[in-house]
């Protein structure tokens, strides 16, 4: 049975005394107050240890639904050492397999592709795309073995939102209760209707979590993406003392296992007032004179230069609204929202009603434990994926999924796309905001190798999703 921890805005949760990491964890490992120290990111044995006792026994997201358009197609999931078969088995059911033959181990198949049989390409035994064995070439000159005995390993695997997720772990809780409270809180944004748009992997020279940790937080924003606030998005120099005065603030929130920050303003009025919350009608662009035109600015440059989380048909309402006639008393946002509702309908789209209590708990992004991230939005979302690559602690596999809603004519549509991998991100196209994020991956895992450096020193408002990672991590990784 999951129990949810009372999410608290502020991030000084009670659980921080009522807390305390496991005995079992080893000194150089353990966390402290708001404190997490730099060997859980360098250290080749913490890494060893995430790959045998966490990522083997947490729900991941194997790939979306619409990935595996059709019977017999597959993607495969690897995660260090460890590679894993999604099979779409039959119209309805999608099947997932340990990736190795039962003759001689060899790994089955690679990447993602369509067939009729699962064949192994050494000897070519063969089986049915329910794992059942169907070929032993030779088979009677094996020790007779059951055909159960021969069969393909499975491996657990349920849906969510469209998402595919794997579990190695037989025993593990189902996913609904994992993913806690996340199902119901994502509910009205309806991710069974996105489709992935885009997909772009990238390797990077850090851990798989440095780069997430990035992603968790938006305290960095003023640091690192000083457009974002101004007028001029090509200004990219860094914030003047007197900007900062207008910073926004993030604060996070974090649950049983999983943890989200949440845009909630300017840190000025939104500390004042009591309850401050997220309201996507609420946000602009500082220092202009045309509110409308601040906040279409706003809008168009995360679709311009991020490619996601908005889409056209928000960018093409966010025009709209820069000659609107506001209704008096009315703000941009309110306006926004009245015309991209009536544009997406017009055009055979379904509207997620959203109400301010939904859009205030959604926050603006989600860690997924333990390695992926959504970011919530009305049509569209973001989709981060992080993974160790090979055994390297200082070297990762991140993607970037951009998922749109479609038509609702389309619901049914097979859509083909082609996921991309870049060995150096800056042939990855991604705009001028990732590009700020990526170019950080490097240069926090060469401080962090600094004798100098001990470990992180996190917010206690702005940076509990991080701390939180780790504290959910304990529970996994000293424990059999
Ligand atoms: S190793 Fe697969 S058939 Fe021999
Ligand atoms: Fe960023």
């Amino acid at each position: 049975m999951s129990v949810v921890l009372e999410p608290k805005l502020t991030g000084k949760t009670p659980w921080f005394a009522g807390d305390a990491p496991p005995e079992s964890v080893p000194e150089k490992y353990r966390l402290g107050r708001a404190y997490v120290p730099k060997t859980r990111y360098l250290n080749p044995e913490f890494l060893e240890l995430e790959l045998d006792k966490l990522f083997t026994r947490t729900w991941q997201i194997a790939c979306r639904e619409e990935e595996l358009t059709g019977v017999g197609s597959y993607v495969e999931y690897e995660i260090g050492k460890h590679s894993i078969l999604v099979v779409r088995e039959s119209r309805t059911a999608i099947s997932a397999y340990f990736n190795a033959c039962r003759h001689r181990g060899t790994r089955l198949a690679k990447g993602r592709g369509r067939v009729g049989s699962i064949i192994c390409p050494f000897h070519g035994w063969r089986w049915n795309l329910d794992g059942s064995i169907r070929l032993v070439l030779d088979r009677e000159e094996f020790v007779p073995r059951s055909d159960e005995h021969l069969g393909l390993v499975r491996v657990r695997t349920e849906t969510w939102g469209g998402f595919v997720f794997i579990n190695m772990d037989p025993d593990a809780a189902p996913l609904l209760d994992y993913l806690d409270p996340i199902p119901r809180i994502f509910e009205p944004f309806h991710y069974e209707n996105m489709r992935i748009r885009w997909q772009k992997g990238v390797v990077l020279p850090c851990n798989w979590k440095t780069v997430l940790d990035g992603f968790l937080e938006a305290y960095h924003v003023a640091g690192t993406h000083p457009q974002l606030h101004r007028f001029d998005k090509a200004n990219t120099n860094i914030a003047s003392m007197k900007e900062l005065e207008n910073r926004t603030w993030s604060p996070t929130t974090t649950y049983e296992r999983h943890a989200h920050y949440s845009s909630v303003g300017q840190k000025k009025s939104a500390t004042d007032a009591s309850n401050a919350k997220k309201d996507p009608t609420a946000r602009g662009t500082s220092g202009t004179v045309d509110p409308r035109e601040a906040f279409a600015l706003s809008v168009q440059y995360i679709y311009d230069d991020m490619r996601g989380l908005e889409n056209e048909r928000s960018w093409r309402a966010a025009e709209a609204l820069k000659t609107a006639e506001l209704p008096e008393g009315q703000g941009p946002g309110a306006a926004f929202m009245k015309i991209y509702h009536d544009l997406v309908v017009s055009e055979g789209y379904e509207w997620n009603d959203i109400s301010p209590e939904q859009w205030a708990e959604a926050g603006t992004a989600w860690n997924v434990f333990p390695n992926s991230i959504l970011l919530p939005n009305q049509g569209s979302s973001f989709m981060y994926r992080s993974r160790p690559y090979g055994d390297d602690p200082n070297q990762c596999l991140f993607e970037i999924f951009g998922l749109d809603q479609v038509p609702a004519s389309e619901y049914d549509t097979k859509r083909e796309y082609d996921p991309q991998v870049f060995e150096d991100y800056r042939d990855a196209d991604l705009g001028e905001v990732f590009s700020q994020d990526l170019m950080n991956t490097k240069e926090i895992t060469v401080g962090m190798h600094s004798p100098s450096f001990d470990g992180h020193r996190l917010s206690e408002d702005q940076e509990m999703t991080i701390y939180n990672h780790h504290r959910v991590a304990d529970r996994f990784l000293w424990t059999d």
